[in-house]
């Protein structure tokens, strides 16, 4: 396993091209399965995800081409009598579970193993059982798989009501309900902007998909879907993650290729903080000219701040003026990385889902354990603005999400390498 040894103390300055989003390309992927033909994507991001996507749609008979950040999917019938997503991929990313409502659409019948829990959280998928149940599925839980099975054949539309906003059980309710027979009536849906992404590659696709994006969304089943070519929009959360590393490096960055309305929470919280955030032709300008202030804020479902974002917010905090408060309210588990900040000096207290952080002057570099995608980001960041050497181990988890991550930094400025890990 690689790891990446980081020299602290650069300011990050230059540019940035932001990559495709993992969370939209995902689901987009998984609808390819509804529309048999010739589908091409573009502007996907070269991440370990999209390679376990691409294995998946590919035990499901579908022939699937990575050039690059360029994905075609042949896509045809799956060939088994019931579509089945296995243990050995689903165990590795929990979004495989995205197939299931494309596969039940489609052919009436799926079984996918049940995806455990992961590092932040038991994260379960009642949600998406629920709405595919009010549809008219059968569903078993049974070894470890979620077996599904429509008496009648089709799915029918339905209105569901989300206990939660669940942004892959909307995305698999309205992918499902694009073939359902009638009208699916999505209440207390995730607003997300992947899920707006996918609501257009759905109504590209022939799909009548509208209210995408609020919290209601009504889609008229169709009976046929056709293939697609879409270029996928950039990954808001890996911009977000570049802006905190340049206003922790109290740099000057400019991210190209973002949708800054899809940053405003990241954006607001940093302006409190001091840095400077501003739009800039294409793109968005981080800069951090002085000391940054200690800033509080609580995860919420978008618009809210976003979960994604929460561990590199906190690693701002930790060398900011003051004391802030980070509350976690989407995930139980979410707070991995707050040891090995403290290791590196910094002043973090967990209570519940409450974490104060006291700013220092300095965090020093040390040997650190990446735990989940996100946290592996904070810790980046960390050995970025720490004095001396730090080196995040078990580097895989950041290469789920971030594409290129040395190579990025090193333009920026940043001391940044990959080393062969030693376990
Ligand atoms: C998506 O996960 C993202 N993943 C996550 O990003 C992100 O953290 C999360 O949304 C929240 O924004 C993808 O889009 C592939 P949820 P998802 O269903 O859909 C509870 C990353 O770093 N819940 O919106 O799995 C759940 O436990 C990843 O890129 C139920 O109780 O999250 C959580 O507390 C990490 N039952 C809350 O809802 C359900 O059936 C929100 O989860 C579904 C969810």
């Amino acid at each position: 396993m690689d790891n990446l040894r980081i020299q602290g103390g650069a300011q990050l300055r230059g540019r940035v091209r932001i990559s495709g989003a993992k969370n939209a390309a995902l689901p987009i992927l998984s609808a390819a399965l509804l529309a048999d033909g010739d589908h091409r994507f573009r502007n996907v991001p070269e991440l370990r995800d999209v390679g376990t996507m691409a294995k998946l749609l590919r035990t499901l008979g579908q022939d699937v081409r990575v050039a690059g950040n360029v994905v075609d999917v042949q896509s045809r019938p799956v060939p088994d009598a019931v579509p089945v997503a296995p243990y050995e991929l689903v165990k590795q990313m929990r979004a495989s579970v995205l197939v299931l409502g494309p596969l039940v659409a489609r052919y009436g019948r799926a079984h996918v193993s049940l995806p455990g829990g992961c590092a932040i959280g038991a994260r379960p998928i009642d949600q998406h059982l629920k709405g595919l149940e009010a549809m008219g599925a059968q569903v078993v839980l049974e070894h470890g798989y979620v077996k599904v099975e429509v008496p009648s054949g089709r799915l029918r539309g339905a209105e569901i009501v989300f206990d939660m906003p669940t942004v892959t059980g909307t995305e698999n309710l309205m992918a499902a309900a694009a073939l359902a027979r009638g009208r699916t009536t999505l209440v207390n849906a995730a607003r997300e902007p992947e899920v707006e992404e996918l609501a257009r590659v759905l109504n590209k696709m022939g799909a009548s998909v509208e209210g995408a994006g609020t919290d209601v969304i009504v889609v008229e089943g169709t009976d046929a879907l056709q293939p697609v070519d879409h270029a996928i929009m950039a990954d808001r959360i890996e911009a977000g993650t570049y802006m905190a590393a340049a206003a922790a490096t109290r740099g000057d960055v400019l991210l190209e290729g973002v949708t800054f309305e899809h940053l405003e929470a990241v954006a607001a919280k940093m302006r409190q903080a001091g840095a400077v955030v501003e739009r800039e032709g294409e793109g968005v300008r981080v800069c951090a000219p002085g000391p940054l202030r200690a800033a509080s804020l609580q995860t919420a479902p978008h618009p809210g701040f976003p979960t994604d974002m929460q561990a590199q917010f906190m690693v701002l905090m930790c060398t900011a003026q003051g004391r802030s408060t980070i509350v976690e309210n989407i995930f139980e588990n979410r707070f991995m990385h707050v040891p090995e900040l403290n290791r590196m000096g910094a002043r973090i207290d967990v209570v519940g889902r409450t974490a104060t952080v006291e700013g220092v002057d300095a965090l020093q570099g040390a040997q650190v354990m990446a735990t989940d995608l996100r946290a592996s980001a904070s810790l980046v960041i960390a050995g970025l603005v720490a004095d001396g050497v730090t080196e995040v181990l078990r580097v895989y988890h950041i290469d789920r999400g971030y594409e290129r991550i040395e190579q990025k930094l090193s333009q920026l400025g940043a001391t940044i390498e990959r080393v062969p890990g030693r376990a």
